[in-house]
């Protein structure tokens, strides 16, 4: 790459950053909707990223599931184990999707790439109220539980509302709340629209985008052109510390878009 291409990168970052109100953006090039092999690139930045902030010792990290975040942890090595005993953990409880993108497995996942060692929790994210009093108390919940709500880093993905409206198989009731209150997007189980506003709350158990606040280190990943609005809508709820990984196809539209 020439320096030009490093100082227009630098640039785009700062001022996706200052658009979105965070700390940090890392943009890499290509649109993800049009070029799979960017979600790779995501992966091996992230790694990279990890290997630069963590700390030494005992790391909790919490992750969540979808598409991105599933071939994101393809791309994590061992290396990131070097001096420290990393342990993946579920954000949410995740099952309700399909296996393979689910929490659990992205966890599995990572785990294994980077010969660490993970936390399963099998438990429907849509569970009411009453039943998760109880499942709470469980030992073998309860314990997972805590280590999420002790999680040094988060990783978690940005989903376009319609499409999370259905795949986290909402009641018919619920999805017309989410296309009357036209939510764009959607993260930890949480519907927002175009302004930020909070439209749908799917009823779930682990970490919620509040809880973020305490963590240090939150890593968002989101790219391609149609998660532009998503990803906008979002970090209007994000806390200030978030580090973003994107591509150059939803930074674009987000910097042209006023
Ligand atoms: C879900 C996460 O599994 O995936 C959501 O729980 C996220 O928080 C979504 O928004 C994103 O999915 P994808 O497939 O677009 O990466």
């Amino acid at each position: 790459k020439m320096l030009a291409d490093y100082q227009g990168t630098a640039l785009l970052e700062k001022q996706l950053s200052q658009k979105l109100g965070i700390a940090r953006c890392i943009v890499l090039p290509g649109n993800a909707d049009k070029q799979p092999r960017v979600v790779d690139s995501f992966g091996r930045r992230l790694n990279q990223l990890l290997g630069s902030i963590l700390p030494t010792g005992e790391t909790l990290i919490s992750v969540t599931g979808g598409r991105t975040l599933a071939k994101v942890a393809r791309n994590l090595s061992p290396d990131l184990s070097k001096n420290r005993r990393l342990i993946f953990l579920p954000a949410r409880g995740g099952v309700g999707e399909s296996v393979v993108i689910q929490a659990n497995s992205v966890c599995a996942e990572m785990a294994e790439k980077t010969q660490g060692q993970y936390r399963a929790m099998y438990l429907p994210e849509d569970i009411s109220e009453k039943s998760f009093e109880s499942l709470q108390k469980e030992a073998s919940i309860k314990s997972v539980l805590d280590l999420i709500y002790r999680s040094d880093v988060v990783i978690h993905s940005i989903g376009s509302a319609s499409i999370m409206a259905d795949r986290r198989n909402l009641s018919r009731g619920e999805k017309q709340m989410v296309a009357e209150g036209e939510a764009v997007a959607e993260a930890f189980g949480d519907f927002f629209d175009q302004s930020g506003r909070l439209v749908y709350k799917v009823p779930r158990i682990g970490l919620h985008v509040r809880d973020l606040d305490r963590i240090k280190y939150v890593i968002a990943i989101a790219g391609g052109s149609e998660k532009a609005s998503a990803i906008q809508s979002y970090m209007k709820n994000a806390p200030s510390h978030t580090i973003l990984i994107t591509d150059e196809g939803a930074s674009k539209l987000i910097l042209r878009d006023n």
